[in-house]
């Protein structure tokens, strides 16, 4: 499975799949990153790892480049790589329905929420502000509404009494870096449809 991979960050669920590849644990192959932050650490996991970047971050004029500027060079990229699948790994720009409508591959992301719950951004304060028992992780099928695709598959933990936003953070990446190989990998056996006509319910892993 040919994968690119969007990143803004510190791109560790980026490494948990360079690890996974390096080690033939997963049927992928990154054939490159997209970053629209030229200083996010996730740049220099790619390029450590001999994996091509594309860093699509240049501010003119005090501002940074706009989300159509972006579009253009990203879909001009991906075209060039030719995935069969694209996956946002901490990539925090919104993307147009047009963009999304289309790329010239399935896109999925990874959330840190139980979906359809606390979508959009602070999910960890927000999660413990109302009191929930549970939160997690969720990876979905990106459609052009925000965090509302078909969610593939789920990671779960039970919030303890002393968990803080930073401690949850923490808590649900252990969980995100063992969710997104293992879907990835799902997807890649034909386990998880990414097609909406063919999409079963939602899937746990066990
Ligand atoms: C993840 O926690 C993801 O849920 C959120 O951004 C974070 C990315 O982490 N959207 P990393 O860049 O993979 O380390």
């Amino acid at each position: 499975l040919r994968i690119a991979v969007l990143v803004s960050g510190s791109g560790s669920n980026l490494q948990v799949l360079i690890d996974a590849m390096q080690a033939g644990a997963l049927p992928i192959e990154i054939v490159g990153v997209i970053s629209n932050r030229d200083d996010a650490y996730a740049v220099t996991r790619a390029k450590d790892s001999g994996i091509e970047v594309a860093v699509l971050s240049h501010v003119e004029s005090g501002k940074r480049m706009g989300i159509k500027t972006f579009e253009k060079h990203a879909t001009a990229q991906l075209e060039a790589w030719q995935p069969d699948l694209v996956v946002l790994a901490g990539f925090m720009r919104v993307l147009s329905a047009d963009f999304i409508d289309n790329a010239p591959a399935p896109m999925i992301n990874l959330h840190p929420s139980l979906l359809p719950a606390y979508k959009g951004l602070d999910t960890h304060t927000r999660v413990l502000c109302s009191g929930e028992r549970e939160h997690g992780c969720s990876i979905h099928v990106v459609t052009a509404e925000l965090d509302a695709g078909q969610v593939l598959s789920q990671g779960v933990l039970l919030i303890r009494h002393t968990d803080t936003p930073d401690s949850l953070q923490k808590r649900v990446q252990v969980l995100e870096h063992q969710l997104l190989p293992w879907t990835i990998l799902q997807i890649a056996i034909g386990g998880v449809s990414l097609t909406p006509s063919e999409q079963a319910s939602s899937i746990l892993p066990a």
